[in-house]
């Protein structure tokens, strides 16, 4: 094996972050049981905000970001792991607090990893990436608290994004009737092909009504968005509804009232992927796996080199990305 690897480097300059490619020893990484060599990563909003330094992801420099890889095991000294093994890992405060998945080489540990679930390749599976497993998770939310096919309309904040997208995706393949909101409503096409039946301008979602609820109109809703768009949509969810919220790309403040709740009984559900126990992991890749419709998840994926990452991340903060990146890391992957 090589001595060296090429990995994608922050670093603290005159308090700003910056971003370059670099070449590493092996012996720089970090510690762990598994090493991997890397064939993808992705770029989700987090990853956006450790690479531009917007936001308080990294805290320790020099550092290599990447919340997602998806890879080859090299060596393992867990015996959960075999040399040439396909794996992936999600979460977990890699590409946070430790060295991440964009590099060549990541060294994990392996209670960290997955094995890559039969029928995705390291491709698709980073095509889902945190995001779609993100938006799986909300999904499985709205259904364990009881939301079903025929109850009525469910939202989808942010509905051109990474989560947004995939959450389009998966609720109307599980038959939801799906609304898709968004502040580029000149995708709709594209977001009926991913299975929305409506589209509607997030401003609508937002701007409901000066009282604290409006007309009830969504059996549940998926929001990644935050901020105006949740405190518009919470006026708005019918009796005994359920919102699931993952996201702050709109705001992270929640100015609302009480009365969703006390009046109509609203639930409100906090979604957090980053450290979601194994089991309820396998179990959401599986389903991932089984109903995303691999044509359609192709579509709504752009795929990148490492070098091309610096440039493409700041798109995220300012609303640009459709649907997910997959980095390739190896470029032969
Ligand atoms: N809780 C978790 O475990 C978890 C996991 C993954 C992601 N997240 C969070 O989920 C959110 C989405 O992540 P992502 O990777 O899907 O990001 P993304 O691809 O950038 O999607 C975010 C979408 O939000 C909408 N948006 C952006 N700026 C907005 C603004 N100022 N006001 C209203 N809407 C705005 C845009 O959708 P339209 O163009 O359609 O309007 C954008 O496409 C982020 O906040 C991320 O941190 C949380």
């Amino acid at each position: 094996m090589a001595e060296r690897f090429e990995a994608l480097v922050l670093h603290q300059e005159d308090g700003r972050t910056v971003a370059r490619l670099e070449s590493l020893p092996v012996d720089a990484l970090p510690e762990g049981e598994v090493l991997v060599e890397v064939l993808c990563s992705t770029l989700n909003y987090k990853d956006a905000l450790a690479i531009t330094g917007a936001g308080k992801i990294v805290r320790s420099f020099p550092f290599v970001p990447g919340i997602d890889l998806a890879g080859r095991v090299v060596a393992s000294s867990d015996p959960r792991f075999r040399p040439s093994e396909l794996v992936f890992s999600t979460g977990w405060g890699v590409g946070e607090r430790h060295w991440g998945g964009l590099a060549r080489l990541a060294r994990l540990k392996a209670d960290w990893l997955q094995r890559l679930p039969e029928g995705l390749t390291p491709r698709r599976a980073m095509a889902i990436g945190t995001a779609g497993f993100t938006a799986m998770l909300c999904v499985v939310a709205l259904e364990e608290q009881g939301v079903r096919p025929g109850d009525g309309e469910v939202l989808v904040t942010g509905a051109v994004g990474g989560v947004g997208s995939v959450a389009v995706m998966l609720l109307a393949r599980a038959g939801f009737t799906v609304v898709a909101a968004t502040g580029r409503p000149g995708l709709e096409e594209r977001l009926k092909e991913l299975g929305a039946s409506a589209v509607v301008d997030r401003r609508e979602v937002a701007e409901s009504g000066k009282g604290p609820l409006a007309s009830a109109r969504w059996a549940g809703a998926v929001d990644t968005v935050g901020g105006p768009v949740l405190a518009g949509l919470l006026k708005a969810v019918r009796y005994r509804g359920v919102v699931a919220a993952c996201g702050n790309a709109g705001g992270a403040e929640l100015h609302t009232t009480v009365f969703p709740f006390i009046l109509r009984g609203v639930r409100l559900i906090g979604i957090e992927s980053s450290v979601t126990p194994m089991p309820e992991r396998e179990a959401a890749w599986a389903r991932l796996a089984r109903d995303l419709d691999p044509a359609r998840l192709d579509a709504l994926t752009s795929v990148i080199e490492l070098a091309d990452v610096p440039a493409i991340a700041p798109r995220f903060l300012e609303g640009k990305v459709e649907g997910r990146i997959v980095v390739r890391v190896d470029p032969t992957a």
